[in-house]
């Protein structure tokens, strides 16, 4: 059922208004609770895929399937690391409030150039412990979360980002930051056990990061994270992370899942909190108005037309081309016109 926090109406999952509180009150109102206008209101279109629900409020533009274009293989790897071909909600939502306006998060997803840069204390702190430690002694399992961020540009590059329709993007496919995970005992079983072996390499080999889906959320199929950015204000947007257990595989998975966000993505982590700090001075400056533009041109020129049908390109890992990509699409958004 859905109830209303206010004053208590609730409603059956069809959106049919079941009861209201206080019946007394309403005699001879002429309330009807089969009357469809006393109904929930429904959204314009609904649709749903592998347990996720998407609505949309408009009632014309493309629909779902044309829409996800290729990030729906994004949503179907992550939900196929599970030996039963399901995940389920893993605990609350991680909250993380940023100072800074919505698109800065989105362009950022797919940016390769700044970890090495905004993120080197970090890796110089887990470098200077690893150093610490006595020889021949084994690494703690967050090193092979920690350490692909400080890797060199030409990794980032060989990664590649690939852009589609609509503003979408996503980085890796064969090779990503988590491509080096070390194997987990029990799951490579369960997943042949579930899937046959043909399926679980294809299954494992794919790895993409950060799966952008233009302009409100992105996934990470082989960490299985959801990110949704909620824009509040101008200068202020709420990213909520929902964390998924793929049913039937060892526990082990959700607790790497887990401890990726504990160090990368929340607000008491390692990494996050250098691009919040970044967000928000960049938030300053351009508010200062002292800058009339930002520059965009990071190997401009050099885009591969993968698929000219469905606007597919690609670019080496630390191309602006996703940035550009989403700009189009919002110009497109504002305007009703294609960038030329
Ligand atoms: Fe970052």
């Amino acid at each position: 059922m859905f109830r209303c926090p206010y004053h208590g109406w609730t409603y059956r999952l069809d959106g049919k208004l079941l009861l209201t509180p206080h019946k007394i009150a309403y005699e001879n109102t002429g309330i009807d609770l089969a009357d469809p206008q006393f109904s929930l209101r429904q959204v314009a279109r609904v649709d749903s895929h592998r347990g996720f629900v998407f609505a949309s409020l408009a009632a014309s533009g493309p629909d779902f399937r044309e829409f996800l274009q290729d990030t729906i293989a994004t949503i179907d790897n992550m939900v196929d690391r599970s030996p039963q071909g399901e995940v389920e909600i893993a605990g609350a939502c991680l909250p993380y409030l940023h100072d800074c306006n919505w698109k800065m998060f989105v362009e950022n997803l797919n940016d390769a150039v700044h970890p090495m840069v905004a993120h080197a204390s970090v890796g110089k702190a887990a470098r200077q412990l690893l150093h610490s430690m006595p020889e021949g002694s084994a690494y703690p399992p967050e090193a092979e979360i920690i350490f692909p961020f400080g890797s060199a540009y030409e990794l980032f590059d060989r990664m590649k980002v690939t852009t589609l329709l609509y503003g979408h993007s996503y980085m890796g496919g064969e090779e990503s930051i988590h491509s080096a995970y070390s194997d987990i005992p029990g799951y490579m079983e369960s997943l042949v056990a579930g899937h046959g072996e043909e399926k679980a390499r294809a299954v494992l080999s794919q790895n993409r990061h950060n799966t952008t889906v233009y302009p409100s959320f992105t996934i990470k199929d082989a960490v299985q994270v959801i990110r949704v950015a909620r824009p509040i204000a101008v200068d202020k947007t709420l990213i909520q992370s929902w964390h998924f257990r793929l049913k039937g595989a060892p526990d082990q998975l959700l607790h790497r899942t887990i401890t990726y966000s504990r160090l990368i993505n929340s607000p008491a982590s390692m990494i996050g909190p250098d691009d919040w700090d970044v967000y928000a001075r960049m938030q300053e400056g351009l508010q200062s108005g002292a800058a009339e533009w930002v520059d965009m041109h990071r190997y401009l020129g050099q885009d591969e037309s993968v698929s000219e049908r469905s606007g597919m390109s690609r670019a080496p890992g630390t191309s602006d081309l996703s940035v550009r990509n989403q700009y189009r699409a919002w110009l497109q958004y504002m305007t009703g016109k294609a960038l030329a």
